[in-house]
């Protein structure tokens, strides 16, 4: 996969934080460069999309990215987009799991949820969050109620060095990001079509307060995912807050979505 772009990682590990977007957030304001990268044993805040908190114990990896794109404003997400597919691919070389993505920017390995991605801009840099349940025993996952949780322990019964997972999954992202820079998101929609658990799959799709049940039909250049038929028209959803997609019931996931 080429071309690539170089980013010389810069990594703290650190014992607690609230949350390593937060850490990632301040390391923009001092001005921090590309490549900045703040790792936490554990976080005492840990944020998901949407305002949901993030359940950070001890044993997962909770890591942030910081970047400075030469990217146009409606190409940013597509950051998500190379996090989640590196993180699918860290994963997969160290683990064998067959592990997906369930639009727009969650972890998935057998219809449950092993880990997500939350980007956040600020002044010109792009901060990316990645959050894997690795070394993390069932007892310890959170219980969600709108889908089933996993982490690389209960899936494999054995423990990775979270070390070894962050190292792929960086070299990972440099592919994907240097596809984008020079590609835009059509770069990397070959991959994002293959790894997705979605497509061909039925949906619920919750979206500004209303529900839109169908089946994933297509992931469009833009980031976007085409539902349909299920009144003999199909729609198409943005990848931006107030948009929420579950797997039916069937699939693994709970008939609601969070
Ligand atoms: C989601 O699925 O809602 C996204 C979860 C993102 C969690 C990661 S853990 C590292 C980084 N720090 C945070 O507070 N959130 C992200």
């Amino acid at each position: 996969m080429k071309p690539r772009l170089q980013i010389d990682w810069d990594v703290t590990w650190l014992d607690e934080v609230t949350s390593t977007n937060d850490a990632v957030l301040n390391a923009v304001k001092s001005g921090c460069r590309e490549g900045t990268v703040i790792v936490a044993r554990t976080q005492t805040r840990g944020r998901g999309r949407r305002g949901n908190a993030w359940h950070s114990p001890d044993g997962g990896l909770w890591c942030s990215l910081l970047l400075r794109p030469e990217l146009r404003a409606d190409e940013l997400w597509g950051l998500t987009a190379a996090a989640a597919l590196a993180a699918v691919g860290g994963l997969r070389n160290l683990t064998g799991l067959p592990v997906g993505i369930k639009w727009p920017n969650d972890i998935y390995v057998g219809g449950k949820k092993l880990g997500g991605i939350m980007a956040e801009s600020s002044g010109g840099a792009v901060v990316v969050g990645i959050g894997l349940n690795a070394n993390i025993g069932s007892a310890d996952l959170p219980r969600i109620e709108w889908y089933p949780v996993t982490s690389v322990l209960v899936e494999t019964g054995e423990i990775i060095d979270p070390a070894v997972l962050l190292e792929g999954i960086l070299s990972e992202f440099c592919e994907r990001y240097g596809l984008l820079v020079e590609q835009g998101f059509s770069g990397l929609l070959g991959e994002w079509r293959e790894l997705s658990v979605v497509l061909g799959k039925r949906v619920r799709m919750e979206c500004d307060g209303r529900v839109f049940k169908g089946t994933a039909v297509e992931l469009d250049g833009q980031g976007g995912i085409i539902i349909g038929p299920q009144d003999g028209t199909r729609r198409r959803f943005e990848p931006r807050p107030g948009v929420s997609l579950g797997l039916e019931a069937s699939d693994g996931e709970r008939a609601k979505s969070p």
